[in-house]
């Protein structure tokens, strides 16, 4: 196989390197193209553009495959916990007991905010949306811990890296407290990072905090599920951001926003909001069907499709099978996801489905279990969030280990070319 790609234009004739990945995808180097031929490539969406090399996270979207650092997903959301993953996403291996406890102590080290904190809390109506504000706070911690991370010392990116992980969750449950009017409280050390992250949401003044060990296991299997996955919509936010060396905590902040749209990580709320319309409007799965295929209706099927996966979501899957063991476990009947079934069974036989290879994605399912744990449907993005940290942070600090360059991609301008101003009085 050669390992040159070849570009003809107007008879010249130019070579560009072909790079292979460990997993045998394959590159064209660009890097010389537009001092050499002149000319830039238009790749809208960036379906076709990879940004970088990257170590992390590997994911074959026809094959359905989805891996962290070379580990099955299915294997870490069986066998690992939450913060084990966190570790490996970010430092490159499976941490052993010592590394792992000395990791998490380090974390609660880091876990207090700044009281002032409470009062730009407090500045936001009770009605903003959750992710508007966990972005506004992530993005307002850089001001309580001023210095910028020096990224040549391993010690300085460690402690912006467990600084965030402390205090991520207590912002999580602070914008859930105040959605739910309930004071704002700190955690407990002596629990679980996950099992502490519920404890604060829901814990009730004056009420002993009691919770089912499903719903832990479930909550961590969840957040495993969500914590990386290459360089999405969100990941490449932080990358970018974090490319002109802002810090980690505005890096994160931008991703919040990012993810929040309903075609990214919104969609999990989207799904809840679009079945319990399904059910509200009598159960008809068909008649969705056909908005979802009518192109001059602005309807989609939410949690459904995917920019990488032509097959299953391996996350998907996962969480379907979830989705039954903590609906039957804790007892809960939910209608919606029998609807959501019957909209899955419905789509994969569906010619218009099958043909654009639409499966469900990793929201279809999640906010049906997430609803089941008692978390308020605008908290679905949140939770999120809390999942996708370790994987933002992982891809930070890659792209900053690796001196990438600043993330600034050209155009082809298609506006008017020189005109005359004329003053105002002669328009
Ligand atoms: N319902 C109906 N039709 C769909 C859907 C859907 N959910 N998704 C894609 N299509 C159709 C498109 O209309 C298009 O049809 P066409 O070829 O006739 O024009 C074709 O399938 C390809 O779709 P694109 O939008 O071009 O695919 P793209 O890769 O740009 O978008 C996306 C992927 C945004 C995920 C899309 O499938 C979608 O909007 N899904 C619903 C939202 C969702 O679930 N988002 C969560 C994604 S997972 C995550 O971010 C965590």
């Amino acid at each position: 196989m050669s390992d040159k790609a070849i570009l003809e234009y107007q008879g010249k004739k130019y070579e560009f390197p072909v790079i292979e990945g460990t997993e045998g995808e394959l590159g064209i180097n660009i890097k010389t193209l537009r001092s050499e031929a002149g000319m830039i490539t238009l790749d809208r969406g960036y379906k076709n553009t990879g940004s970088c090399e990257s170590a992390i996270t590997f994911l074959n979207g026809e094959e359905g495959i989805l891996r962290y650092r070379g580990y099955a997903i299915e294997d870490l959301a069986e066998k690992a916990d939450f913060l084990e993953v966190a570790y490996l996403l970010i430092f490159g291996e499976l941490p052993n007991k010592q590394q792992l406890d000395k990791f998490y102590g380090d974390i609660k080290e880091e876990s207090e905010v700044d009281e002032e904190m409470k009062k730009i809390l407090d500045g936001f109506p009770k009605a903003a949306h959750p992710m508007g504000v966990l972005a506004s706070l992530t993005s307002a911690l850089t001001a309580f811990n001023p210095g910028s991370v020096d990224v040549e010392s391993e010690e300085d990116m460690y402690k912006a890296i467990v600084k965030i992980l402390g205090k991520f969750p207590v912002l999580v449950a602070w914008t859930q407290r105040k959605k739910s009017s309930l004071p704002l409280n700190y955690g407990d050390d002596s629990l679980g990072y996950v099992e502490n992250l519920h404890k604060m949401m829901f814990e009730k003044p004056g009420k002993k905090y009691n919770v089912d060990k499903s719903v832990i296991e479930a909550l961590d299997k969840l957040l495993i599920l969500h914590a990386d996955h290459e360089q999405n919509c969100s990941a490449s936010t932080v990358r970018m951001v974090g490319s002109s060396h802002a810090g980690l905590f505005a890096s994160i902040s931008a991703g919040i926003s990012a993810l929040w749209g309903p075609l990214h990580g919104g969609a999990n709320q989207a799904v809840i909001e679009m079945l319990e319309g399904i059910k509200a409007d009598g159960g008809d799965t068909h008649k969705f069907m056909q908005k979802a295929k009518d192109k001059d209706d602005s309807f989609r099927l939410m949690g459904f499709g995917h920019r990488v996966y032509k097959n299953f979501d391996p996350r998907a899957k996962i969480i379907k099978k979830s989705a039954d063991e903590v609906l039957n476990g804790l007892g809960v009947e939910d209608p919606v996801l029998d609807i959501a079934k019957g909209l899955e069974k419905e789509a994969l036989e569906d010619d218009y489905f099958v043909k654009r290879k639409l499966y469900p994605n990793v929201d279809f399912y999640s906010g049906i279990i997430y609803r089941a744990l008692g978390i308020p449907v605008e908290m679905f993005t949140v939770m999120f969030a809390l999942g996708r940290l370790p994987g933002w942070i992982a891809q930070w600090r890659e792209m900053r280990l690796k001196k990438e360059p600043i993330g600034r991609p050209r155009q082809i301008y298609v506006g008017e070319n020189l005109r005359e101003f004329k003053p105002v009085s002669e328009r």
